[in-house]
């Protein structure tokens, strides 16, 4: 306990975290305190742009004070109840989030994997009992290259050996295709025993991956006329990120299945779900599925006031303004250097990559030198660097945070 107290050092705080905490993360050396809006600062007082939000999770800001209020008003009251016994909050948010986002019904969870494996069990399920596919026959097309978790059944559908290096045997029943590819998507459909097309509108951690205007449309047709569901992992586009509610706005798409995580809470408390229509959600019965956590009356208190948040603060509107301003910027660093190669994204989920080999140290460096000049981001996929800043942030702060990136970029050579 005391040593949790201590006022710690950067480098003693990285010390007890190499020393006592599995090595499961490469972290950027810096050892955040207290965060607010779109800073954060370090233990040693240092102040910096977050240009990750945790990975899309902190789209209202750091501690939204609206967001950290609910969430003391409820744990003064209630926190868990279970799901064995019903409580006085659960029903609201229920209601709350499914005229929110248009759908019939809600499955809460928790994290986003718990969300995406909730969803593939759903598929399936809808797969034998309304598709008609044969017992234990059921297959899930993914995309190479997607994230969607880490859970044992995720992984079986990630190409990241990194990811899946020795966690075998994997589950079976996936067929990975080509992302962006209509053509591999028709000719896997043929297959009848598909029951659901598992897909990122926009892929995130690969890099910020933007499809054709007309994929995800197309795709979404693709399996309608085959009898299979569309489930769009949002995990990370949704909730305002790329400039609409949902990345599938962009594309004229309501998907059969919703998958949503991270920025639900603000990024306060972990809260996903899964939402659907009746006639995918009715095959949950009693004891099929569940979590401990999931629908706690703190969950759903945080979530409505973070969902709140986003459609009184016009955060899609914002990240849309914004996210235009930033890409003009950005190209306008690949059109005057070489560094940087291209520049990718929408709204405020953003990527530039650098004009250096995939297993090059650039990125890296360049994240550093950010860092130093009071502004962090953190490459993805070697020589990626991912732009996500909190959709709070404001015209003249971008702003800024473009002159940082652009001064930091032209100290690097080719
Ligand atoms: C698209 C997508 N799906 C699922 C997940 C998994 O979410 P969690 O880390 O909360 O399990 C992520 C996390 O980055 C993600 O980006």
């Amino acid at each position: 306990m005391a040593v949790l107290e201590k006022k710690l050092t950067s480098q003693q705080a990285i010390d007890l975290e190499t020393r006592y905490g599995a090595q499961n993360y490469h972290p950027l050396p810096v050892v955040l305190t207290r965060g607010e809006g779109v800073f954060v600062w370090d233990v040693e007082g240092k102040q910096y742009y977050d240009f990750l939000s945790a990975y899309s999770a902190v789209n209202q800001g750091h501690c939204h004070p609206k967001i950290i209020n609910a969430l003391k008003l409820q744990a003064e009251r209630l926190t868990l109840t279970s799901r064995a016994f019903y409580n006085d909050r659960l029903g609201h948010y229920e209601k709350y989030l499914t005229h929110y986002f248009g759908f019939d019904k809600v499955l809460p969870m928790n994290t986003g994997a718990e969300a995406v494996e909730t969803a593939i069990k759903l598929a399936r399920k809808w797969g034998y009992e309304k598709k008609g596919i044969h017992a234990n026959q059921a297959k899930i097309v993914v995309c190479q290259n997607n994230f969607h978790g880490r859970t044992i059944t995720i992984i079986s559908a990630s190409n990241d050996p990194i990811a899946t290096e020795n966690f075998g045997p994997f589950t079976p029943g996936i067929v990975s295709i080509r992302y962006n590819d209509l053509e591999a998507l028709e000719d896997a459909l043929k297959d009848n025993t598909i029951a659901a097309f598992l897909v990122e509108p926009i892929q995130g951690e690969a890099g910020v991956y933007v499809p054709d205007e007309h994929y995800i449309k197309d795709a979404y047709n693709l399996c309608k006329a085959h009898n299979v569901l569309f489930i769009a992992d949002e995990v990370q586009t949704g909730i305002a990120r790329t400039g609409k509610l949902l990345a599938v706005d962009h594309f004229g798409v309501k998907p059969d299945i919703l998958i949503l995580g991270k920025a639900l809470s603000g990024g306060v408390i972990p809260v996903s779900a899964v939402l659907a229509d009746d006639e995918v959600m009715e095959v949950i019965r009693p004891g099929n599925h569940g979590s401990t956590f999931g629908g706690n009356p703190l969950a759903c208190a945080v979530a409505t006031a973070a969902l709140e948040v986003v459609e009184q603060e016009h955060l899609a509107e914002n990240a849309e303004r914004l996210g235009g301003i930033f890409r003009r910027h950005m190209q306008a660093l690949v059109e005057t250097t070489d560094l940087v190669r291209l520049v990718r994204g929408k709204g405020l989920l953003n990527a530039i990559v650098i004009n250096d080999t995939e297993d090059s140290s650039t990125a890296w460096d360049m994240c550093m030198t950010l860092k130093e000049n009071g502004l962090l981001a953190k490459p993805t996929h070697g020589n990626i660097i991912r732009f996500a800043p909190p959709l709070v942030m404001t015209e003249e702060q971008i702003l800024d945070c473009v002159d940082i990136i652009s001064q930091t970029v032209k100290t690097f050579k080719t």
